[in-house]
């Protein structure tokens, strides 16, 4: 195999941006490397109305040196103005809509409760092509946290597209064997995998009777099993399964202690060297260019990305921290080595 590997320009269909400083940092990681980038619009006041879209994707603009789409879905609430909701669908100002259940992650309080509530919102997304995106946990004090994509997935994702067949839906973050097989059964549906969710098993968050809060994440990382099969889904069953790093940065300070640490791993300054990482363990890095930069665009109806990136082998340490203006975040895969580099 070659040392230098080049593949179409990626794009990352699952990112958080934040707010800020934060903003800043990560669309300069970000623009670095891919082309297009769905921004997650679980922000502090969350993204719920076109106005908020249009200024949301202006600031990232305005952050970024390079050319470079940020692309932002709605955040669905119990209670959006249908019209905008409606007109931000057709306008495009919204890049279809993020279901996140309510506390079921960061920032995902005024989330939905009772989803057929919302019913109205998903028919719009039918009619006009949209997509849904969806963090397909269930949360409930009776269900352990390790099956709440299961549990998702049974109770509430049959039912939706029961409801809603034409309906377009990604589900995002597979985290388990058996969401990828649901992905590969059923038509309509892909599925977004992260980096993190192919190294990491629970055995590095929950260490004897210590938890990694860097390693914490929703969902969170699983089994050796389901670690095996997104590699596998990712690497070689290819088309319904693309690049979503779901790089979630929070500083330091918030990720101190045990007990309050927020979930989110942050690996914008290494994620496409990880997944090349991931697929030249694989023996796959043939197939590398159709999961990064391939099967996302053809699922959103969107051209490939014209320009090309190059990756050459050759080791290199991530750095510990990634510090700007006055925030410090850890790195993911901090101080370890990676064996793949973008070059220029
Ligand atoms: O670990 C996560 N962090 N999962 C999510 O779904 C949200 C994200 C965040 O915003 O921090
Ligand atoms: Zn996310």
């Amino acid at each position: 195999m070659p040392n230098i590997l080049e593949i179409v320009q990626p794009d990352d269909w699952h990112i958080h941006f934040r707010e800020g400083d934060m903003l800043e940092m990560v669309t300069n990681y970000s623009s670095r490397i891919n082309n297009r980038c769905v921004a997650m619009p679980n922000t502090k006041v969350p993204i719920t109305d076109s106005n908020k879209a249009i200024l949301y994707k202006n600031k990232i603009n305005k952050a970024s040196k390079d050319k470079f789409e940020p692309l932002i879905p709605c955040y669905l609430t119990e209670s959006l103005d249908i019209n905008d909701f409606r007109s931000g669908i057709q306008n495009k100002y919204f890049f279809g809509a993020k279901l996140y259940p309510s506390n079921a992650t960061t920032n995902s309080k005024y989330g939905v409760r009772q989803i057929s509530n919302i019913y109205n919102l998903f028919e719009i997304l039918e009619e006009e092509n949209s997509t849904l995106l969806i963090h397909g946990e269930k949360v409930s004090d009776k269900i352990d946290i390790f099956d709440r994509e299961k549990y998702f997935i049974d109770d509430e994702l049959q039912i939706i597209r029961k409801k809603f067949p034409l309906l377009k839906i990604v589900l995002e973050h597979v985290s388990t064997a058996y969401g990828v097989k649901y992905i590969k059964q059923n038509k309509n549906i892909a599925g977004t995998i992260t980096p993190h969710h192919m190294l990491l098993t629970k055995r590095d968050v929950f260490i004897s009777d210590k938890i990694d809060p860097h390693h914490f994440c929703m969902p969170v990382v699983k089994d050796e099993s389901d670690l095996i099969e997104l590699r596998n889904a990712a690497c070689f069953d290819n088309t319904k399964f693309f690049l979503g790093t779901d790089s979630a940065p929070h500083p330091i300070e918030e990720k101190k202690s045990n007990a309050n640490s927020k979930p989110g791993i942050f690996s914008a300054p290494c994620s496409i060297e990880l997944y090349t990482q991931i697929f030249d363990q694989e023996n796959a890095l043939n197939n590398l260019e159709v999961f990064s930069s391939i099967n996302g665009a053809n699922f959103y109806n969107f051209s490939h990305n014209d320009k090309k990136i190059k990756l050459e082998k050759k080791d290199w340490i991530v750095p510990e921290f990634s510090v700007y203006k006055n925030i410090k975040v850890k790195n993911f895969y901090a101080n370890k080595k990676i064996n793949w580099k973008v070059i220029n």
